[in-house]
């Protein structure tokens, strides 16, 4: 196991700024991920700590010793992508026992050590195989048995499952939370999907355009996002966003409605409403009706619809219902808000109120 911080990193190709100051604090046997749009600098990031990268400035520091010019072997680190690249040639086990041979390792502990992570991923029975003879998502599970065997202080994740598909990858993301809970040892995982961050992740940090939105627990992000892009990133469907103006007691969104202020909240001027789909009640008219719109597209799931609702402003939200609410398209549609469920963010700065 192993803590790892990051003070400053900044890193810039030619003059594009990539990174812009990363500031980070990754605690032992802590599963952290990196969240955010391709392009935001994730898997810089995740070179730059593995030493496959050099960043521009600030430094790297790994149980507290600075490992800025430490070779990437030396640093205790192992990492898997999301091309797996096995070696064709080799069975399961000659990939695994390959980089340990030429580490130095003695036969009797590269079979150990074999052995142990063939338990971890339940892959006995296949490690006397070549990788043609396997499917994409055992293929995915050898490459991280070949960082299992490792041994490393951190383990480095650059989207792996992104080749697998919807079942595999469900799949294989309980297998790594169950990884993580056996090894308790760090990991750091890049990913663009949310999903994973939400369900893996001790702490996940969102990023954007090589800045650090946010970083917390998948609850906190999802409950008090810092931000309209931290709020437009985590939870799906996406959380509803109205402009108004506060008057310092309701927020007057125009002809789409008015909403009271929660209670505790004095902002005046411009506002963005933030609103999850599940945080609007469909209502009789008249009631604690806030907003009035007509339903455009009724989503059906099984367990719950998701309603597209065009307000009377033309703008447009998502508001998630029982399937009890037999409401279908064309049909108008009163919502009443959940005080609790308000986000409030500054229109300009997108920053939370
Ligand atoms: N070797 C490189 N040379 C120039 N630009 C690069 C290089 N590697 C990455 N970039 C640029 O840095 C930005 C961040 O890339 P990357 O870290 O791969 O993003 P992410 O993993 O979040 O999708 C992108 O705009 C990318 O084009
Ligand atoms: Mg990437």
């Amino acid at each position: 196991m192993a803590n790892v911080k990051l003070d400053n990193i900044k890193k810039s190709f030619g003059s594009v700024n990539v990174l812009k100051g990363i500031e980070l604090d990754i605690k032992h046997g802590e599963f952290v991920v990196l969240l955010g749009p391709s392009g935001c600098g994730k898997s810089t990031l995740l070179r730059i700590i593995a030493g496959l990268e050099d960043q521009s400035s600030g430094s790297i520091l790994i149980d507290d010793e600075i490992v800025d010019v430490m070779p990437p072997a030396k640093r205790g680190i192992a990492m898997v992508f999301q091309s797996y690249a096995l070696y064709p040639h080799l069975t399961v086990a000659g990939n695994w026992g390959l980089g340990l041979k030429q580490a130095g390792e003695k036969t009797a502990e590269i079979e150990r050590r074999t052995n142990e992570a063939a338990r971890i991923l339940d892959l006995h029975d296949l490690l006397d195989r070549k990788p043609s003879e396997l499917s994409g998502g055992q293929r995915q599970r050898v490459a991280i048995g070949r960082a299992i065997v490792r041994k490393p202080d951190v383990f480095l994740f650059d989207e792996p499952l992104s080749n697998l598909d919807a079942a595999l990858r469900s799949q294989v993301r309980v297998e790594l939370a169950r990884l993580h809970k056996d090894l308790k040892t760090t990991m750091i995982y890049v990913t663009h999907d949310q999903v994973e961050a939400m369900t893996l992740a001790d702490r996940i940090v969102v990023m954007h355009d090589g800045i650090i939105q946010q970083v917390g627990t998948p609850r906190e992000l999802y409950e008090t996002p810092a931000s309209l892009f931290v709020a437009g990133f985590i939870g799906s469907p996406k959380m509803n966003r109205i402009e108004g103006t506060s008057d310092g007691k309701n927020i007057n969104l125009g002809k789409a409605g008015s909403v009271p202020l929660p209670a505790g909240q004095t902002v005046t001027g411009k506002v963005t409403l933030g609103l999850r789909p599940a945080g609007l009640r469909a209502v009789n008219a008249g009631s604690n009706a806030c907003l009035e719109g007509t339903i455009i597209l009724n989503e059906y799931l099984g367990r719950e619809s998701y309603l597209h609702v065009e307000l009377t402003d033309g703008s447009q939200i998502v508001v998630e219902v029982d399937t009890e609410t037999r409401l279908e398209s064309g049909e108008k549609i009163f919502l009443e808000v959940d005080p609790l469920a308000i986000n409030l963010f500054d229109t300009a700065s997108g920053a939370r109120l």
